[in-house]
């Protein structure tokens, strides 16, 4: 079956500090995750205090609705769709969607999709957006979910203090 993956970015309307944004992404990931699983949809998205990167992909009709449905959420404003693909893969199958803020000390990685050290999408190609986003979710992952190995570590603690 043919897919679509589309690649927007925003501007991010969230108000407040860095932990009054994340509660209010949280919030927006919920419905997002409730509402992209009956539709089909998989996806990640990305953002700073001043830029919002997503990604959607499954059936044409149903990313172009989600996508017009996102557009007039006034969270967010001035939407440029920066590419849409054709294609047979899902590039984020695990997650109905993801969300990762780009910390600080991730300059190294945006600059390696950017040639800048903070995310600037204007300039930045669709191709160069998907990759940037791929790359910020698995850094984020890989920082807040236990490696197999530390959670088998931290069991093996919890069951000694269960012992003593
Ligand atoms: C940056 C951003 C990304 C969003 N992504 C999604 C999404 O992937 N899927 C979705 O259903 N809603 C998404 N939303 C929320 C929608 O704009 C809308 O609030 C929601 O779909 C309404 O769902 P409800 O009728 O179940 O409350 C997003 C909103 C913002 C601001």
């Amino acid at each position: 079956m043919t897919l679509l993956r589309l690649v927007y970015f925003s501007e991010n309307r969230l108000g407040g500090d860095d932990v009054a944004r994340q509660q209010q992404m949280d919030g927006i990931l919920a419905a997002s995750i409730a509402n992209n699983r009956r539709a089909g949809i998989t996806g990640a998205m990305i953002h700073d205090s001043r830029w919002i990167v997503q990604v959607l992909e499954g059936r044409p009709q149903d990313v172009m609705s989600a996508c017009l449905r996102i557009r007039d959420d006034p969270r967010h404003r001035d939407m440029v769709v920066a590419d849409t693909i054709d294609t047979e893969e899902r590039r984020f199958p695990y997650w109905w969607m993801a969300s990762a803020a780009i910390e600080p000390d991730m300059a190294d990685l945006v600059r390696r999709h950017s040639e800048r050290d903070t995310l600037d999408p204007r300039g930045m190609s669709g191709r160069d957006l998907i990759a940037l986003t791929e790359a910020v979710v698995s850094a984020y992952t890989d920082r807040t979910t236990p490696r197999p190995s530390l959670r088998a570590e931290a069991d093996a603690e919890a069951d000694a203090e269960a012992d003593a």
